[in-house]
């Protein structure tokens, strides 16, 4: 091993946060990723630690199934462009205290900073998802994807709005999210209101979509949180072309209801019931 880079996770981070550039969804500092480590990962990474850790800095969150964790995190108003040119000083690792309610910099962001600003999110987030998963969930991802965030415009603000739009966006989004995706309505970035407001959406999806701001995503590993963010942008764009396409009318024809039970049938998966037998008037697919 020559040096942390080496390490197999801290180089598939590198390569998410470029992949994402690369579609277009972190323009600026848009966007953040952070990955919970294995103790195995953290032992490998050990040996590059700085000999003297930050300071610790309360996070105002506290969770009791994070104490003592290691994340991987970009750095705030770090561009995402930049991680893989100098990761050294745009993405950090982090230990998070045996109270739970702090974090400190053990590795990166050599020429200052400090982890996303969205942290408190991606830590309750964390917390959730990995008591929700039984300890798999390992990635949070935030994104600003265009598609998603024009039909935060369009739809009515809710799970089963947008689910069964992106549901019949492409054949096969209900087996990627057969339990739908979460909406949080339009809030301030970056405090613990909106670190609360995705964790409930959270407790029951592992998608959340912030209106008119962006897709907050969470996998067990960096290809599924990937998978999940671009498989959504993907629906999201189709549903917009279509609607932009047709004039904003309804459209011609659809997946139907029993086409997305067939599919999930096939696949195996189970679909969220509530989401499937909803129904309104406003409906365009
Ligand atoms: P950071 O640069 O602090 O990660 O913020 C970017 C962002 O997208 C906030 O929602
Ligand atoms: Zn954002």
């Amino acid at each position: 091993m020559s040096g942390i880079l080496d390490v197999k996770a801290v180089r598939d981070y590198m390569r998410m946060c470029a992949d994402g550039v690369g579609l277009g969804w972190h323009e600026r500092n848009g966007g953040n990723l952070t990955y919970r480590m294995t103790e195995e990962e953290v032992a490998q990474c050990r040996p590059f630690f700085r000999e003297e850790p930050g300071e610790w800095t309360a996070m105002g969150v506290w969770a009791d199934n994070l104490k003592g964790e290691y994340f991987i995190s970009t750095g705030s108003g770090k561009y995402l462009r930049n991680v893989e040119l100098e990761p050294q000083n745009n993405i950090c690792i982090v230990e998070i205290n045996q109270a739970g309610d702090s974090w400190r910099i053990v590795w990166g962001l050599e020429s200052g900073g400090k982890p996303t600003s969205e942290f408190p999110s991606h830590f309750m987030n964390h917390s959730v998802r990995k008591r929700v998963t039984e300890g798999k969930n390992r990635v949070i991802y935030h994104a600003h994807p265009p598609y998603v965030v024009a039909l935060t415009y369009l739809l009515p603000l809710t799970a089963e709005a947008f689910t069964r739009v992106l549901w019949k966006s492409e054949t096969e989004c209900c087996v990627v999210f057969p339990g739908g995706v979460g909406v949080v309505p339009w809030m301030v970035p970056g405090g613990a209101d909106i670190a609360e407001a995705t964790c409930a959406e959270m407790e029951k999806y592992d998608a959340a979509v912030w209106a008119f701001h962006g897709l907050f995503v969470s996998g067990p590993d960096f290809d599924t949180a990937f998978g999940l963010m671009h498989t959504i942008e993907k629906a999201a764009q189709i549903a917009c072309i279509t609607l932009s396409a047709n004039g904003g009318k309804k459209t011609r024809q659809c997946i139907t209801d029993d086409n997305i039970r067939a599919i999930g049938k096939e696949f195996g998966v189970t679909l969220n019931e509530e989401i499937l037998n909803y129904r309104s008037d406003e409906e365009l697919f």
